[in-house]
């Protein structure tokens, strides 16, 4: 096991109907701005609670984030904080509406001219030391967002992660009843895409990181035997509920407390959302079985291991025991309704190149946990992805 340091100040408020114990988390001085995105949290009902949890505060809110959140959307929401003097964030809805409030709460508090450069160089958002206390309540269980330090933002010079530990909600409620009424396909990218967290923190080679190795197959395997039901069952809260803690826990540090991680079907996909708007977890579904079928010699080990424990794969030579782990990884991403080949989203050979492009232009040049993913090996990739 490598050496690791574990921090993670969030407190997690899980549960339903527990909306009215906003008012025990916020100072009661506070003045707050509620951070939401289209539209659906209006629609369903959850703003209106969110609202009423926080009684007699004062509030203000910011509607429109949309998804895969944009700068100049959130530098708007940075304006409203300074002209209002707004002292805690409070983010309602998915990934995109807590990634664009955890800037909005660095980018606020930046001295510096240019908030983009926030984005530009990722050491420049690390570094910051001020940044506006926040908290989340989640209606889409997927990105880990609500557990974690980091945040993804589009903008003119692509769709770029951040990091601070600032950023670290101060509490989050999940409660499952407010996901009941996601749209299937977004309750099936957060199958996949809380999958391939677990997986980017698990297949790469053996750090003999025994409970980390363990946890994440018990993750991979509970989604396995509710992902599909959770979908064609959204009113079942058990169901809904162990996603929901599945996605908390794939993304909150637990699983990458010493072992290496890959990343690399990440950052491939941010460029196919950036290009061609396919959401989040589609993107992953897509890159990831064409990126272990390229890498297969590296991650051998671990490809093993994971058919033998998720899959039940215990017979074939080496090199079938890998490929059959692949087919039944895609197979799974199929039975949900997520399609995994770029051919079933239009997008075909032509397009590789300004795919390779832009990941050159961010510097994604030597990615994967061994930084052995080079252009020339994504390109193989996305070619493998067709
Ligand atoms: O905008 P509204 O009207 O609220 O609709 C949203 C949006 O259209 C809708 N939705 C959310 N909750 C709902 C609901 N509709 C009905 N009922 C509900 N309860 O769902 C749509 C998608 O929402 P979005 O927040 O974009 O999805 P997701 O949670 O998948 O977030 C995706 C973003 O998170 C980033 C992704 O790159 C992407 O930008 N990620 C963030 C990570 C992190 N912070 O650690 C890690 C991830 O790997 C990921 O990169
Ligand atoms: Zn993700």
């Amino acid at each position: 096991m490598m050496n690791f340091d574990f921090y993670n100040p969030t407190r997690i408020v899980f549960g339903k109907d527990r909306l009215g114990e906003l008012d025990d988390l916020i100072p009661k001085d506070a003045k707050v701005l509620v951070l939401y995105g289209g539209g659906s949290v209006k629609k369903f009902g959850t703003l209106e609670k969110v609202l009423k949890g926080l009684g007699y505060r004062e509030v203000v809110e910011f509607g429109g984030i949309e998804a895969n959140p944009r700068f100049e959307t959130l530098m708007k929401a940075v304006d409203v904080v300074k002209k209002e003097n707004i002292d805690f964030l409070l983010a309602v809805g998915g990934g995109s509406v807590m990634d664009g409030t955890k800037f909005v709460s660095l980018a606020s508090q930046y001295d510096g001219e240019y908030a983009i450069d926030l984005l530009r160089d990722r050491m420049a958002a690390f570094g910051l030391t001020k940044a506006l206390p926040l908290g989340t309540v989640v209606t889409l269980p997927a990105t880990g967002s609500e557990m974690n330090c980091g945040g993804v933002v589009t903008s003119s010079i692509g769709k770029r992660g951040f990091r601070n530990q600032l950023v670290f909600p101060k509490f989050s409620f999940l409660d499952p009843t407010l996901t009941f009424s996601l749209p299937k396909t977004q309750v099936a990218n957060g199958v996949v895409d809380t999958f391939i967290h677990v997986l980017e923190q698990y297949a790469t080679y053996p750090a003999n990181a025994m409970f980390q190795d363990r946890t994440a197959e018990g993750i991979l395997q509970t989604l396995i035997e509710i992902g599909k039901k959770t979908i064609d069952n959204p009113t079942d809260y058990e169901l809904r509920a162990n996603l929901v803690w599945c996605a908390t826990m794939g993304l909150n540090g637990l699983l990458r407390a010493g072992v290496p991680e890959d990343w690399a079907t990440h950052m491939i996909g941010h460029e196919l959302t950036a290009m061609f708007g396919i959401d989040h977890g589609k993107t992953l579904a897509i890159i990831l079985p064409s990126l272990w079928n390229i890498m297969r010699d590296k991650k051998k080990d671990k490809l093993i291991q994971y058919g033998e424990r998720v899959w039940n794969i215990t017979s074939g030579t080496k090199e079938e025991r890998i490929d059959l782990a692949i087919d039944k990884t895609r197979e799974f991403f199929e039975s949900l309704g997520i399609k995994t080949r770029l051919s079933d989203y239009g997008i075909d050979a032509s397009k590789i190149d300004d795919l390779v492009k832009a990941l050159e232009e961010h510097n994604m040049t030597a990615i994967g946990e061994n930084g052995q993913i080079t252009l020339d090996v994504s390109r193989k990739i996305l070619e493998g992805a067709l």
